[in-house]
Order: C-alpha cells, then structure tokens, then sequence
C-alpha cells in the first residue's frame, strides 16, 4: 500500500514528535505528502457561541504564538529533505478538528502519539487519541 496523504498530529509532546518523525518516514518511503496539524483549544468562552470557533487572529496572541512555537519546533526535529510537507495550524476542539482536517485533505493515513502533553486534561476531557481511535475517518497508527 503506498500512502499518498500523511497527516500527523502534534501537540509539542515527545510523543507526538516521535510520531510526527515515524509519519515522515513512511511519507518519504511511500512518496506521499506529509500535513503537519497543531490544533489551538480556544478559550473556554467560545464554546456555545454562533458555532464556528474563532479564526486565529481573533485570539489572543499568546495563545496562537504557543501552538505556533509548537509547530516549530515539531518541524526543527523533523528531517525534511525529499520531504513534501505542509504545517496546518487549526482552531477548535482537538479531536474533532483534526477529523475534519483529515476528511478536507483526503488523508489516507493519521498519524499521532499514544499520549500527549496533558495530564488533568485527559480526565477532564477524556484523550485527543482515544477519541481519534474511534472517530478519525481514515486508517489511524498511534505511536506509543
Ligand atoms: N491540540 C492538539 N493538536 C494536534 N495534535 C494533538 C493535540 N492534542 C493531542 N494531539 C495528538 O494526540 C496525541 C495524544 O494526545 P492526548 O490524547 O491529548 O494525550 P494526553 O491526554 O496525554 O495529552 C498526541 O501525541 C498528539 O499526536
Ligand atoms: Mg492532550
């Protein structure tokens, strides 16, 4: 089987870059290209209002400079040469965004860490993989 579209999810964690570098590998072997998404929570206060979460210029900026830095650093860790990629900043609830972003580009395979950098959020919230394992429209490797 050869991978045309990788999405891999990182949220910063060693995990989810370990993830992220298994998801280049497979995208450099198999010639597919590779989307890296970090999703941004929004503050509390959005949810409930008019649906559609706030773009991220309409956050506070050091909200969107924390994911921003999570992506790059994601990125600096990873081998990029003979590496098709793109970075996707997205905001919303994890889980769910990132569902819709597999379904939007068509990825055939999803990549993300077993765990991640929460810990009270993952009783508060149930976990980002958990809820990927059921809901993620394509084939899902969780890397532990
Ligand atoms: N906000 C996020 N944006 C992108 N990927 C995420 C996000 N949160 C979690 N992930 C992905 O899901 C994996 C599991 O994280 P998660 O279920 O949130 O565990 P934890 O409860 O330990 O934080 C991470 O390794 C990462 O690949
Ligand atoms: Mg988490």
């Amino acid at each position: 089987m050869a991978w045309k579209t990788i999405v891999a999810a990182t949220d910063g964690s060693e995990r989810s870059i370990a993830a992220t570098q298994f998801a280049a590998n497979l995208a450099r072997e198999s010639g597919a290209k590779l989307h890296v998404v970090t999703v941004v929570r929004p503050p509390e206060g959005w949810w409930g209002i008019e649906g559609a979460p706030p773009p991220p210029r309409a956050m506070s900026e050091a909200v969107v400079d924390a994911r921003q830095s999570i992506l790059d650093v994601t990125m600096s860790k990873l081998d990029q040469i003979d590496l098709d990629v793109t970075t996707a900043l997205e905001v919303g609830e994890p889980s769910g965004t990132i569902v819709k972003y597999c379904e939007d580009v068509e990825a055939d395979l999803l990549v993300l860490g077993r765990r991640g950098a929460g810990f009270i959020e993952r009783f508060v919230m149930g976990s980002v993989a958990d809820r990927l394992a059921h809901y993620s429209p394509c084939p899902i490797l969780i890397i532990p």
